[in-house]
């Protein structure tokens, strides 16, 4: 495969690293934008020493247009071209929808919604000025479709993400730029590990989850390196779950 460059939000750390991790695999190199600056920077470090890929680690606040523009340009002066984003940072404060303030409710949509459009409009600009097409994946969640009092926020920001990758699949389909959704269900990382690690919630994937574990970053990072393959080239505009078949168990 032809030597490739992604850029991808939040992966300091979580499913944004597994996700880096399952490209580099593949010898792309890999920009991490991340709002933790530090953390960025050594998880470049680290995922460069793991997998001998050239890496890139930057701060960024992908709700500041002006940030994410800095971090295009700097990616494109390093490596010369973007041909992959993913569009992963994202936050969930768990609060009920009725003691949830504005501030919090607000700062859910920025960074999860708003931060997507930002990233996804101007890198897009980047893939049409060069001509060689691109792919987009936006991470969403299972709260595309179902949710909770403690997920209104995000939820709305998710439903709201798969609808905004739709729009931009179908405005950027004719420059040979694919947009698809990825769609993890439950994955053990720091934002969720509070939760999972508690002895009725872990007895409850075994029940839940057809294929009896919790999922890894990686297992995300897989579905979207396929969905970033020469082979994907005709998948546009959809939404991939990604759960262990979790979903698919009635109530
Ligand atoms: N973990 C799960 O079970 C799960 C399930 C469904 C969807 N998701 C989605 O996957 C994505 C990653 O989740 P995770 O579990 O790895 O979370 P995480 O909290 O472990 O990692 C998120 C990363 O995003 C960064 N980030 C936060 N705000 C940012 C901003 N404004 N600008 C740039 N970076 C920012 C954080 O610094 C962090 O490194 C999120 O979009 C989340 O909604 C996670």
């Amino acid at each position: 495969m032809q030597k490739r460059v992604a850029l991808i939000t939040g992966a300091a750390r979580g499913i944004g690293y597994g996700i880096a991790t399952c490209l580099a695999r593949q010898g792309t190199s890999i920009v991490i934008a991340d709002v933790n600056a530090k953390a960025a920077r050594a998880s470049a470090k680290q995922l460069a020493a793991e997998t001998g890929v050239k890496t890139l680690g930057v701060g960024c606040d992908i709700t500041r247009r002006t940030q994410v523009a800095a971090v295009v340009r700097q990616a494109v002066k390093r490596f010369g071209q973007i041909d992959i984003l993913v569009n992963n940072a994202g936050i969930c404060p768990f609060v009920d929808i009725m003691e949830m303030s504005e501030a919090m409710f607000k700062k859910t949509m920025d960074v999860n919604l708003n931060g997507a459009f930002h990233c996804t409009q101007l890198v897009a600009a980047e893939m049409i000025k060069r001509g060689q097409g691109g792919r987009i994946v936006f991470i969403t969640s299972l709260a595309v479709n179902v949710t909770s009092a403690q997920q209104g926020d995000y939820a709305a920001s998710k439903a709201g993400l798969h609808m905004l990758m739709k729009s931009f699949a179908i405005a950027l389909g004719p420059k040979g730029i694919t947009c698809n959704g990825v769609a993890p269900g439950m994955i053990l990382t720091d934002l969720t590990r509070f939760h999972w690690e508690k002895p009725e919630p872990a007895a409850f994937i075994k029940t839940r989850v057809p294929v009896g574990r919790i999922g890894t970053p990686e297992d995300i990072g897989n579905a979207v390196a396929l969905l970033c393959s020469p082979q994907a080239a005709y998948i546009n505009g959809v939404g991939l779950i990604v759960d262990g078949g979790h979903q698919a168990v009635c109530a």
